[in-house]
Formats: structure tokens, C-alpha cells, sequence
């Protein structure tokens, strides 16, 4: 985020015209809050509705009486600095009342939760990080940018890049997956579509790193969980994609709602101050989590709102988003010098900034003709690469037989309430789609030209229907069968102590294996989901599987191109899969032990489950097969020059992520048993063999040690490369830095 000298003075001067509570007002964000004749808060609403007290129903009359406050009158007062929403016709207004009706005339800041695209929904980030494409992230998030900009959003709270290594955490759906090298590089890609084409200024975007910092290694994959680790594993994990994303630029961040080994990150200076302003040199600013200032009181570590106000504003907290304790508290804090005026320049110079070089001074509004744009279907060229994205996201688990592609003339029966859903495929966080933009795997197959009959028979929820699939397994050639998760089973707060098939999916695919096999036909089973799942006996079981995510708004057409074999399958996954539950966390990443887990009794392994992943970060079949050879690793002044031939020993073309690991295989520190440092997609023809080259960086081959230091130690290191973190040729080589 690069301001020009002109910017700056207008900063400044800005900053010498305004009154405390302006300056306040700066570092307040709003949302619209509901009003209405009830007798109780809005929220406890919601929870009498969730804990059952009053029905859905009862909720929804109570609702319609509602009206919402926008706080026009605390925006002409300048005591808001930034709002939440999505309706550009909405934000025109309130704007209009900030930049016409306030004494300074500063523009607000509309911020929102646009994740995984706005209208364009594209595949949940767990999905499109397996596609280990790079100019796909950064493109998929350009159109989020213009879109959002396009409904008067300037902030778009993403991307979400915590790295997540226990699928009971409902919020693996959001982010990158398991690596941080992958989560750094997709972090890089998503900062650069979201703020870089400065082009107009309806095509960019304020990015918000979130959640900064290891909110993702909640103890037991329970949201909002505590969180405990060494400073190593601190840098050496969790924050590589934050700071990847601060030096691309990222123009802001948001502190995350856990205590980091005891400090909450929302008063936790050492995250703040000293690592994301200071060592990584961030110059937009850091907002609370929705009502993290308030939190801490409950944490234990405030003693009252006041306290939490004082501690965050000092800790390095810019804004406040939804309790109004820098409202109600900030200037009083100041006048007692509990708070000092540096921190609150500091704090409204850095929100200053962004909304200046967000252009928001100049070009408040959202124009008309953006606003036209997207009142019918999303533009045919977002949906286009909606779906390329959907496409390159899927993962071919399993093909035993080569069941699939399916041939044009096989007349499908389509099994599995999921299929006809438009509502399941979009995935957690995202809000603004709309139903004619979304093609189900129902539709989607239909558009392919497939003969295909729907048999709802059940799904993640209620009983199934054994009648009905036993006509699917009469009726068609072949039995696709799409099973998974409500969009609700994952995402925030929805943390499961159970990760297998919700349900009675199990029983169902159970009843349809052994129908299709009386039959001698095949069965091929998608699956629709947010989080890797426990498929151990889905895979011992079942011939096909195929890991299809929530796609987004073209699932239905990219889930058909690949079972028709009209794309040819490529990607892989972000996340490793365990076989069963009590495997969780598990991760490729991992530190050797003194007795890694083998056959032998007395090793770092379980009684009743394997070690190892059911399937590794990594992992993806192709319709094609490719196959490894000559790998070589050479020193070259400042890297190591490492070559790999690629072979596709198959029929058909296809594309595989040829992938780079290293060991670091004796440190003053234990060092995980691999680590991803390169990778590139290759397309290679039936047959075709190539030399894959790729740079390993001297100064990436270390690690951060307990002090926080990043050291390089000579000595011997592990090369590997190959197709998946588990299936890997090896070399090895001495180093010296
Ligand atoms: C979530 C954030 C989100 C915020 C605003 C919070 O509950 O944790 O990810 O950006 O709400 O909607």
C-alpha cells in the first residue's frame, strides 16, 4: 500500500483538523443493528430461537416487525469511521451523508465478509488452494474486487489465510489448508487480485488478512478455542502467510478472537506492535473480530469494557468492530492518559491512509452503471472462471476399475438430496449469490447432455429412502451418488467431534453398493463438503470417490465435465484426510519422533487406527497416470537447482502438480519429516516425458527457533519430489549457507 507525498500531507492534514471524538469515530465500525418492539436484546433472539425456546416460525413474525438503524445520525456526527453490507444503493446513501453531512466530509469504509467471491460464489478456499494455481487465486479474487466494489464495498474481510490442521475446526472450510508454504504463496496471489489492478478504482479493493494469529489451532478443533505453541511453531506455521501477505502489501488485518499461549490477539501487543506493524512493516491497520474487544473481559484478561478498550487501543488495535467500547471509552482513556494521543494518531492515520489510497476521497459512490451491471446474471466471463476454478479444485480419490469417466451413452441415476441443491454448493461465508447464477450437480449434468434421472433418497440430514434407491440402482447404468455436508456443518461455529459422512449417508451408500453390485452396476460417489472428512470406511468400501467441496456457483457444470471426462481431474489436496476421527489432528508436516509410527508395537502410533493419513496433503488421481524419475538436486550460489523427469504413462492427456518437499534432517530444533517448498502444474500429453525444473532458495531452507530468529544451519538435507507428500523419490544433498 504505497501513498504518494500529496496523500500523505492530506493525511496529515486531516489528522490536524480533527477533534478527539472524530479521531474516535475513525475507529469505530458499525453494522446495521435490528430494532424492533422486542423485549429482549436482538441476540438473545437468536439464541432463545437456536436453544429452542421459541420456533423458527415465531422468530420470523417477530423479525418482520423489525426495522434496521443504519446510525445516519452517528455518521453526520463523524462518530463512524467504517459500516458493514453489501448494498451499493445503501451505501450511496450513507456515504453521501459521511462525505456531504459530516464536518470533514472523510468517506466511510464499507467493509464485508466477500471469502470466497460475492456474487461470483467460486470454490471454498480448502478447494481452490488444491489447485496449486496461483494465477487462478489471483484472478478468482480480481473479480471479487470489482464485484465488491461494484456493491459499494471497499474492504473485503479476506482472504482468510489461517493454515488448519484439525478438521474438527468448522473453519478449515475458509482458508488455504495445512501448509504454509501453500498458504503463504495462495495469501501472495489473493493480496495482489483483490488490491493490485489500480487500473480504475472499481477494480480494487483493502484486502483483511484474518485471523491473525493461530486461531486455527484451537485446542480440539473447537471454535474460539485457546491456543498454546512455542514462538517457533508460531513463525514457523501460522504466521508465514501474514507475513507473505504484509510484504505483497495487504492493507489491513484483523485480529482473531483466541488467547494466543494466554494473550488474547485482540490486546496482544507482541502479534501487533512488534510482529505485524513492526518487524513485517504493515502500514494499514488491524480491526477486532466481531465484539473481540468485549471478549476479553471474558477471557479473564480485562476487567471491565474500559480496560479492554484501554489494553487493545495499546496493544496496536485500530478499530473496533460492533461492542462500541472505543466509542463509549476511548476519550476518556485519553484525557486520563490512559490511552496517549500517539497511539490514537497512529491508529486514524493508518485508517486514514487505506481509505485514501482506496481512491474513497475522489470517488465515494458506486455508480449507476456499476450498480446495473449486476442487477440480472453475474457476467458470463466471471461465471467462465467460476468454473475453471470449480474444475481445477475437484480431487479424484479413488477410481478402482477406471469406473469413471462415464460414457455418454451410460444413463446415470443421480442419488443423493444434495445433487438438485442450488443452497449446498456455495459453501460457508458467502451471502450476496443468488439462485440463477447457481447450476446444481443435477443441472449441471443435464447441461452436459447426460441422460440422467434425480433420486433424492436423503442426505446429510433426516432418514433415507431404501424404495427409492433401490429404483436408482434398477433404473440407470451407472449410480452417482452425492453425499456430504450442509453448507451449515461447516464454518464458523460449527465445529464437529465427529468428522465421518453426517447422517445416514453411510447407510445409504451402504444399501446402494449392495444394490448396484446384484445389478453389476457401478456406483461413483461425490462428495460435497467443507472439511476434510474421516472416509476410512468409505474407502475400503467403495470403488469411486471423488472430492468435490462446495464448488461455488458452477459445481454442477464442472462436476459434470469431470465425470463425463470432459476435464480430466487435477487437483489435489490442501488438507490431509484421516480414516477415522480420533486421527485428528493430523497433518503431513509433522515432527519426526524418537519412534516414528510403524508396525512395531512401541512406536508413536494407535492400536486401532493407521498413523498416517488416508489420504495425504497433497493427493489427487488423474484419468491419466504419471510416473517419477531422475531426480537430481544441485547446489547453485544462492539455491539449489532441483530436476525431476515427469512422465504420463497414460492415455490421455492431463495435468499434474509436481510437487517439491524438503527435510531438514538434523537441526538444533526437531524439524517436521517434509516440508512443501515448490511446485508447478504440468501438462503433459499421453506419453509425453519432460524435466521439471525448480529453484529451492538457500534462504528459505531454514526456520525460526524459540527466540523468533530465522536461522540457516549447514548440514544435510532431504530433497524430495513427486505427486503427493506420501509418494515421493528422495535425494540428498549437503548444504551451506
Ligand atoms: C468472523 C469473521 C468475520 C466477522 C465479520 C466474525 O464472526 O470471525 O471472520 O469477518 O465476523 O462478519
Amino acid at each position: 500500500m504505497k501513498l504518494t507525498e500529496q496523500q500523505k500531507n492530506r493525511v496529515e492534514d486531516l489528522l490536524s483538523r480533527m477533534t478527539l471524538e472524530e479521531k474516535i469515530g475513525q475507529m469505530n465500525l458499525e453494522s446495521p443493528s435490528i430494532v424492533g418492539g422486542f423485549d429482549v436484546p436482538f441476540e438473545e433472539l437468536i439464541e432463545m430461537m437456536t436453544d429452542g425456546r421459541i420456533s423458527q416460525e415465531e422468530f420470523q413474525k417477530i423479525m418482520s416487525t423489525a426495522t434496521r438503524d443504519f446510525h445516519e445520525e452517528d455518521i453526520r456526527a463523524g462518530l463512524v469511521g467504517a459500516m458493514m453490507g453489501d448494498d451499493p444503493v445503501k451505501a450511496n446513501e450513507l456515504q453521501k451523508i459521511a462525505v456531504e453531512e459530516s464536518r470533514l466530509g472523510i468517506p466511510l469504509i464499507m467493509g464485508f465478509d466477500v471469502i470466497h467471491g460475492l456474487r461470483t460464489v467460486y470454490p471454498i478456499a480448502i478447494a481452490e488452494a488444491g489447485a496449486f494455481d496461483e494465477d487462478l487465486f489471483e484472478r478468482t479474487a480480481r473479480i471479487a474486487a470489482r464485484e465488491s466494489r461494484a456493491h459499494g464495498i471497499g474492504w473485503n474481510f479476506a482472504p482468510m489465510i489461517d493454515v488448519a490442521r484439525d478438521c474438527r475446526w468448522g473453519r478449515v472450510s475458509e482458508g488455504p489448508g495445512e501448509d504454509a508454504y501453500l498458504a503463504s504463496r495462495f495469501a501472495r496471489a489473493k493480496i495482489r487480485g483483490l488490491q493490485n489492478d489500480r487500473t480504475s478504482p472499481e477494480n480494487y479493493v483493502a484486502a483483511c488478512l484474518k485471523h491473525y494469529v493461530a486461531y486455527s489451532a484451537c485446542e480440539s478443533g473447537r471454535d474460539y478455542n485457546t491456543t498454546s505453541m512455542s514462538i517457533s511453531q508460531l513463525h514457523n506455521v501460522y504466521l508465514p502467510p501474514f507475513k507473505a501477505a504484509v510484504e505483497e502489501g495487504a492493507a489491513s488485518a484483523m485480529a482473531s478472537f483466541n488467547d494466543l499461549n494466554g494473550v488474547p490477539c485482540t490486546v496482544n501487543p507482541y502479534t501487533l506492535r512488534e510482529l505485524l506493524k513492526g518487524a513485517y512493516g504493515m502500514d494499514g491497520f488491524v480491526v477486532s473480530d466481531a465484539n473481540g474487544i468485549k471478549e476479553c473481559v471474558t477471557h479473564g484478561i480485562a476487567e471491565d469494557d474500559r480496560d479492554a478498550g484501554i489494553q487493545s487501543a495499546n496493544a496496536g488495535l485500530d478499530m473496533d468492530m460492533g461492542t462500541h467500547i472505543y466509542k463509549d471509552y476511548l476519550k476518556e482513556a485519553v484525557e486520563s492518559g490512559a490511552v496517549s494521543m500517539e497511539v490514537l494518531d497512529d491508529a486514524v492515520r493508518r485508517i486514514l491512509s487505506v481509505k485514501m489510497w482506496l481512491g474513497l476521497f475522489e470517488n465515494p459512490y458506486v455508480s449507476e452503471e456499476a450498480i446495473a451491471r449486476y442487477a440480472g446474471k453475474i457476467p458470463a466471463e466471471h461465471a467462465e472462471t467460476a468454473l475453471e476454478a470449480a474444475k481445477k479444485s475437484i480431487v479424484l480419490l479413488k477410481n478402482e476399475g477406471n469406473v469413471l469417466p462415464l460414457s455418454k451413452k451410460q444413463k446415470i441415476s443421480l442419488v443423493g438430496n444434495l445433487a438438485a441443491s442450488e443452497e449446498e454448493i456455495i459453501g460457508a461465508w458467502a451471502m450476496s449469490w443468488r439462485n440463477e447464477d447457481c447450476v446444481s450437480i443435477l443441472e449441471g449434468l443435464k447441461n452436459s447432455g447426460a441422460e440422467v434421472s434425480y433420486y433424492p433418497c436423503g442426505g446429510p440430514e433426516g432418514e433415507i429412502n431404501a424404495d427409492e434407491i433401490a429404483r436408482a440402482c434398477g433404473e440407470g447404468d451407472v449410480v452417482v451418488a452425492v453425499v456430504g455436508e450442509l453448507v451449515s456443518m461447516s464454518g464458523e461455529a460449527s465445529s464437529k467431534a465427529n468428522v465421518e459422512l453426517p447422517g445416514k449417508q453411510r447407510e445409504m451408500l451402504s444399501l446402494l453398493l449392495e444394490k448396484t453390485r446384484a445389478a453389476g452396476k457401478k456406483l461413483v460417489t461425490v462428495l460435497m463438503n467443507g472439511r476434510p472428512l474421516a472416509l476410512g470406511w468409505e474407502e475400503e468400501h467403495l470403488p469411486v470417490l471423488v472430492e468435490a467441496w462446495h464448488l461455488g456457483v458452477q459445481m454442477g457444470n464442472a462436476v459434470a465435465a469431470v465425470l463425463t471426462g470432459e476435464e480430466n481431474p487435477s487437483g489435489k489436496l490442501a488438507s490431509s484426510f484421516p480414516s477415522v476421527n480420533g486421527q485428528c489432528p493430523i497433518y503431513y508436516s509433522h515432527p519426526n519422533t524418537g519412534r516414528p509410527g510403524s508396525k512395531s508395537k512401541f512406536t508413536s502410533r494407535y492400536l486401532d487406527a493407521p498413523f498416517d493419513a488416508l489420504f495425504p496433503f497433497g493427493y489427487g488421481l488423474s484419468y491419466t497416470t504419471f510416473a517419477y524419475s531422475e531426480l537430481k538436486a544441485e547446489e547453485d550460489k544462492d539455491c539449489l537447482r532441483v530436476a525431476v523427469r515427469v512422465k504420463n504413462t497414460g492415455d490421455r492427456k492431463g495435468t499434474e502438480v509436481v510437487q517439491l518437499y524438503m527435510q531438514d534432517v538434523t537441526a538444533s530444533l526437531v524439524r517436521p519429516v517434509k516440508e512443501l517448498k515448490g511446485f508447478s502444474r504440468v501438462e503433459l500429453e499421453a506419453g509425453e516425458e519432460r524435466t521439471v525444473n525448480l529453484e529451492l532458495k538457500k534462504q528459505d531452507m531454514g526456520f525460526y527457533n524459540n527466540q523468533g530468529e530465522y536461522v540457516l544451519e549447514d548440514g544435510l538435507f532431504r530433497i524430495y519430489a513427486g505427486g503427493n507428500s506420501r509418494d515421493c523419490l528422495c535425494a540428498e544433498i549437503r548444504v551451506n549457507f
